[in-house]
């Protein structure tokens, strides 16, 4: 008998809740792995009066007797990630152990300039993700490996740093971006070899200080998985980002979807239960198709509720209504088995609730997500009218019975569009504000 792993995923544009979900299941698991992404996903996880906004670090780290595993398909900034860690460490007492894989890829300082550069009109975060990707398939990356030996590090950094300039260089003049005085000042320093050599040491010094060890973390779960242990994959970003399955280009360059698990942990497939997460309504940051965009009162309605404000870049969410065509590519791209279906309490109080079933551009009517950005950009969603509800749920749902009966039906509507069922129900932003079926 194999043991059951979990994957938790996003089934829309990022910022579903996964940190909320992963925080949860947490509980019954041993390893709560990252597999892919980098410095752009903010996961909260929310505590009592506590709240915990993680970009590297696994939201399963709140357990002292957990291992959280950051795997070698995510890309590190060890810069954040001492910032991140520091932080935490100084609002808890005891955490759980975090390892890194050691073939994990490093965001350098040169990333984070060609991507305020090339991102832009993809609305990126800015954090190094894309071009970090972009070099370590060009096999032109540096690995946290790398930072063992302090003289490898710094032949490394001084090549790469050459490199780097003739390619910021190019993109400038591609761009025909003329840098301010201030821009080339940081341009300067993002390629200067002494500072980023002690920069990059000094976290990493600072990472062993803090218990943190690079390792062959595909051993690490190996091991675990012997040892009877269940490993929970938390996913960043989501479907509709991924790189190949998303809406390209306004994706982020990592799979996202469930096939990139395996690469990013370095662990074989087994038994595994996958949890698609899934707001009861939509949001995105950046640019990008979103067929159910409100642009309207009722969009800002949502945002405010809601509190879409990004959890990495402050910025604005777009919001929308539900899109169920999106929901069922997120179901058959990543076999979802169970649906946690987020913020439904953010919905209490909205008279009439809208649910897009299938997209029309002219007399054409779809119910699978198109990939030609073209189609997408002219389709009109068709919805289905439901009705809203007033109650409160945060304080009073803890199950599917305590729900308003409008809201029970919103959810086997889903249920039943997508077959698949709705295991979890986020009815507020705490670790206890979830009815489980
Ligand atoms: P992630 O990137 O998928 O982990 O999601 P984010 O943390 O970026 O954004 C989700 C936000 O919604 C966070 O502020 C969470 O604390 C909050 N949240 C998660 N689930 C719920 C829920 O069921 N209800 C409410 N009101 N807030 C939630
Ligand atoms: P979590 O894990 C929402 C978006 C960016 C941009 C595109 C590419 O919190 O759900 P990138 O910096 O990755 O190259 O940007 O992807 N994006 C996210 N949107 N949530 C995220 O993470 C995101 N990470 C990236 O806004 O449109
Ligand atoms: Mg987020």
């Amino acid at each position: 008998m194999q043991n059951q792993h979990t994957a938790v995923l996003g089934m829309q544009w990022g910022d579903e809740g996964k940190g909320k979900i992963v925080d949860h299941l947490a509980h019954d698991h041993q390893v709560i792995v990252r597999y892919q992404g980098g410095t752009n996903a903010g996961h909260t996880v929310v505590v009592g009066k506590k709240k915990f906004p993680l970009h590297l670090i696994p939201s399963g780290i709140l357990y002292p007797e957990k291992t959280c595993v950051i795997g070698d398909g995510v890309v590190v900034n060890p810069l954040v990630l001492a910032e991140e860690l520091e932080a935490l460490d100084k609002r808890v007492g005891k955490r759980a152990t975090l390892l890194i894989g050691s073939k994990a890829q490093l965001i350098m300082p040169w990333h984070i300039v060609r991507d305020g550069i090339t991102g832009k009109k993809i609305g990126t975060t800015g954090r190094g993700i894309g071009p970090t990707y972009t070099d370590a398939t060009a096999r032109v990356g540096i690995r946290v490996m790398d930072l063992a030996s302090k003289l490898r590090f710094s032949t490394m950094v001084a090549q790469y740093a050459v490199y780097n300039r003739e390619l910021i260089e190019g993109l400038l003049r591609y761009y025909q971006i003329k840098p301010t005085a201030a821009e080339k000042t940081k341009i300067e320093q993002a390629l200067t070899v002494d500072d980023i050599v002690r920069k990059y040491t000094d976290a990493w010094e600072k990472l062993k200080a803090f218990g943190i060890a690079a390792v062959d973390t595909s051993q690490t779960l190996d091991e675990a998985d012997r040892a009877g242990k269940r490993i929970l994959y938390e996913g960043a970003q989501a479907t509709l980002l991924d790189i190949t399955h998303g809406d390209y280009p306004f994706v982020t360059s990592s799979h996202p979807t469930v096939g990139g698990l395996f690469i990013g942990s370095g662990f074989r497939p087994r038994e595994l239960t996958v949890i698609g997460v899934l707001k009861a309504y939509a949001t995105r940051v950046g640019e990008g198709p979103f067929p159910t965009e409100l642009t309207n009162r009722t969009g800002e309605i949502l945002r405010e509720r809601g509190h879409e404000y990004g959890t990495t870049t402050g910025r604005p969410r777009r919001c929308g209504w539900l899109d169920l065509v999106v929901g069922e590519y997120a179901v058959r791209i990543n076999g979802v088995d169970g649906i946690a279906m987020t913020k439904l309490d953010i919905l209490s109080g909205m008279k009439k609730l809208q649910l897009a079933l299938a997209y029309r551009k002219g007399k054409v009517v779809m119910t699978r997500y198109p990939a030609d950005q073209a189609v997408l950009e002219k389709v009109e969603s068709q919805y289905v009218n439901m009705n809203g509800w007033r109650d409160d749920m945060t304080n009073k749902a803890r199950a599917f019975s305590d729900l308003p009966k409008a809201a029970q039906k919103y959810v086997e509507l889903v249920e039943e569009y997508l077959t698949v069922p709705v295991k979890y129900i986020g009815v507020g932003p705490g670790r206890e504000e979830l009815v489980r079926r």
